[in-house]
């Protein structure tokens, strides 16, 4: 194998999402099954010892993709020459904690970190947030790496957008490869709005086939408001309450087709990702918000030009709204 190796810096390496996202990265699931990896793992000093571990289980996979792994709790040793970056490790909300001091904890990781890579990655590096608040981690990061175009950064809804296909196919009774064009706008919170307005299934109207299989057209759209969108925009504390914490495994998996539709393409289809608003939709420039997305291998692109009703715009602004007053509250702590 003769191609150069991608070198994935993950942060929080140690963590639960960490230990889901190495062995498919190591795989070959990210990036391709031709293309070694070299991967550089960042924790804190308490972290590190688990990260370790998961670093000798990686040597024991034998994987042939895998050229070299470092531990390090040293921010410029893990971004040096970094061309994909996964910022994972972020600071949990604890009990009685203000969604202020979230914000505050999150702004004292990001922008350092944000800091570090426009110092010491390589110079087409690529950073996905998926630590949360994602979206706000990720502008706190894009406006401190000076040098690096903010189009390189991006944050994590693809979760919420294969939620969205979960739930339309199990309600459909159709395979999820069937779906197409389906849309998460906005924030990575339970302020989102899963959207199907242009969402197809073999290539027909959703909503046509979910007022077929429900008995009508008030059926559809009763079990769009009432059922389809708050599900899939709560589904993150459904499974923190069915589980005991939060999602992991399926997580890691949205980070890996996030990163693998970037990278290698979404071909004819469309997903949806967080990038930093140049005005889209109306969405103010800055805001890293969730929009329908393609990419043809060199970086993510807002489809745009859709149609959005009145009751889709005004969803839409009640998810912006949340990331303007999250940004509002990073700029009073000088955060950016
Ligand atoms: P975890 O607590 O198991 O792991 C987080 C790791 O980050 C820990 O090992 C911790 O030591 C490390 N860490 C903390 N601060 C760090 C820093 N400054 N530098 C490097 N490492 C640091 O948590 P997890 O289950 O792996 O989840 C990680 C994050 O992902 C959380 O913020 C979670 O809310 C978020 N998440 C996002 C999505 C999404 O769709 N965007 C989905 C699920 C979880
Ligand atoms: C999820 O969507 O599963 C997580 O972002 C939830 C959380 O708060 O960690």
């Amino acid at each position: 194998m003769d191609a150069t190796p991608v070198t994935v810096t993950i942060t929080g390496a140690g963590g639960q999402i960490g230990y889901a996202l190495l062995f498919r990265i190591a795989a070959g699931d990210m990036l391709g099954p031709d293309q070694p990896v070299r991967l550089r793992l960042l924790e804190i000093p308490q972290g590190v010892r688990a990260a370790e571990g998961a670093a000798l289980e990686l040597q024991d996979c034998a994987f042939a993709l895998l050229q070299d792994v470092e531990v390090t709790d040293d921010p410029a040793v893990a971004f040096a020459g970094a061309n994909r970056v996964l910022l994972v490790g972020s600071r949990p909300r604890a009990a009685g904690m203000e969604r202020a001091d979230l914000l505050a904890a999150n702004a004292g990781i990001f922008a350092p970190q944000g800091a570090a890579i426009a110092q010491h990655a390589a110079a087409d590096v690529r950073v996905l947030t998926v630590g949360n608040p994602a979206n706000t981690n990720a502008m706190v990061a894009a406006a401190a790496a000076a040098g690096v175009p903010a189009e390189r950064f991006s944050a994590l809804t693809r979760l919420d957008h294969d939620r969205a296909v979960g739930q339309l196919s199990a309600a459909l009774q159709v395979t999820p490869t069937t779906l197409q064009a389906v849309i998460i706008w906005g924030n990575h919170s339970s302020t989102q709005f899963p959207d199907v307005s242009h969402a197809t299934v073999a290539g027909r109207p959703v909503f046509d086939a979910l007022a077929e299989q429900l008995g009508g057209t008030d059926a559809a759209a009763s079990w769009l408001d009432d059922v389809f969108i708050p599900r899939v925009a709560r589904r993150g504390a459904e499974i923190i309450e069915v589980r005991g914490s939060s999602s992991v495994a399926s997580a890691a998996n949205a980070a890996i087709s996030h990163v693998r539709d970037e990278a290698l393409g979404t071909h004819s289809g469309w997903t949806s990702a967080a990038l930093v608003s140049r005005g889209e939709y109306g969405v103010p420039e800055g805001l890293v918000c969730s929009f329908p997305v393609t990419s043809d291998g060199s970086g993510y692109r807002v489809v745009e030009g859709l149609e959005l009703d009145d009751r889709a715009r005004a969803r839409l602004a009640a998810s912006v709204a949340e990331l303007a007053a999250e940004r509002d509250a990073v700029r009073e702590l000088g955060a950016i």
